[in-house]
């Protein structure tokens, strides 16, 4: 008997430089998992906007991410790659899974209420129907799992409820996901703060990698890194600038951190700050070579968008009829 792959979708926001924090926490997992499973990653330009952009930057950096992905190994032959506003399904579905959503489950998503504080005069319905979105990015693919940080778990709960209530209401229209926890994952904090996760939109440069960051970039951000004053190379939860390190390199070497505690040992944070800039360096120069390549193939760019959102779009429109049908919309051919 054939077994069926499984279904993956993940999605990721165009929102400032991709750092190595995404690419060792989530990126390499994308990358693996596509070989044995059936792979959906979107660039979720309509979550974007929900906080102010300037276009012309949101344009720019759509395909940035595009090309980064396409870079760092996901095959846009293998996986369904695309731009969310390009497959107007997500939306579709997203407005009727709003009649299926509750105003007291959206008001207690944390995320909503960190950034209503942080957004000011722009509170939009948009930021508080944002989880509804992304549970319609999930639904319309019927995927099994779900590859996210832990800070999208609560999110992912929601779809899980939303996705049962349907399914309890119209039979079984959608699979329910499972948050899918990497194998190749790690979690990589902040170079200043390693108490916090190393994040794009960080105001201190200092404190994260861009994949874009060249070589003495990289350098001396990694030189810069915060450690401590024991002086000895462990992995420990009260060294977490030494651990942080640890986590980055072996990751990068595909090796344990005990693995890299033991090759460490009896050496001084000079050299392992040496090393793990270069294993940082040799990662992401290749990588960056081939997104500059990529970045300026605008018919290569527009060809990979055009057929993956064709791809994702014949699956979403199956789903979403399906569900026109279950609520009750009358169907354009009688
Ligand atoms: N909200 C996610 C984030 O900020 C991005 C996202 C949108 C997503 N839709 C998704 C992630 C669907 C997983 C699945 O990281």
């Amino acid at each position: 008997m054939v077994e069926e792959k499984k279904v993956i979708f993940s999605g990721i926001q165009p929102s400032g430089s991709l750092t190595l924090g995404n690419y060792l926490g989530a990126v390499k997992n994308w990358v693996a998992l596509q070989h044995e499973c059936t792979c959906y990653y979107c660039v979720v330009d309509l979550h974007a906007i929900t906080v102010r952009q300037d276009a012309t930057e949101l344009r720019k950096r759509t395909l940035d991410v595009m090309s980064v992905l396409i870079a760092a190994g996901i095959d846009p032959e293998q996986s369904v790659l695309y731009m969310q506003s390009h497959v107007p399904q997500h939306t579709e579905l997203a407005w009727i899974l709003d009649c299926y959503t509750y105003l007291g489950e959206l008001s207690r998503m944390t995320q909503f209420k960190d950034k209503s504080q942080k957004a000011g005069e722009n509170i939009n319905s948009g930021l508080f129907t944002y989880p509804v979105l992304m549970a319609a990015d999930i639904l319309l693919y019927q995927a099994d799992m779900v590859p996210v940080g832990v800070d999208q778990k609560q999110h992912l709960e929601l779809t899980r409820d939303i996705a049962i209530r349907f399914n309890n209401l119209y039979g079984d229209v959608f699979t329910v996901p499972d948050p899918y926890i990497g194998k190749a994952g790690a979690k990589i904090m902040s170079l200043q703060e390693p108490e916090k996760k190393m994040s794009k939109s960080d105001e201190n440069e200092n404190s994260y990698i861009a994949l874009l960051d060249g070589p003495d970039v990289i350098r001396r951000k990694v030189k810069r890194a915060v450690t401590d004053s024991d002086g000895e190379i462990r992995f420990a939860e009260d060294k977490p600038g030494v651990s942080n390190l640890l986590s980055i390199y072996s990751s990068i070497c595909g090796i344990s951190v005990e693995e890299g505690e033991k090759e460490f040992s009896g050496q001084g944070y000079g050299v392992l700050k040496e090393r793990v800039a270069e294993a940082v360096v040799d990662v992401l120069e290749p990588l960056q070579k081939k997104y500059h390549e990529i970045r300026k193939d605008k018919a290569y760019l527009t060809e990979v968008m055009q057929k993956n959102s064709q791809k994702a779009a014949y699956v979403a429109q199956k789903t979403l009829a399906k569900v026109q049908r279950k609520v009750g919309l009358a169907p354009t051919k009688l």
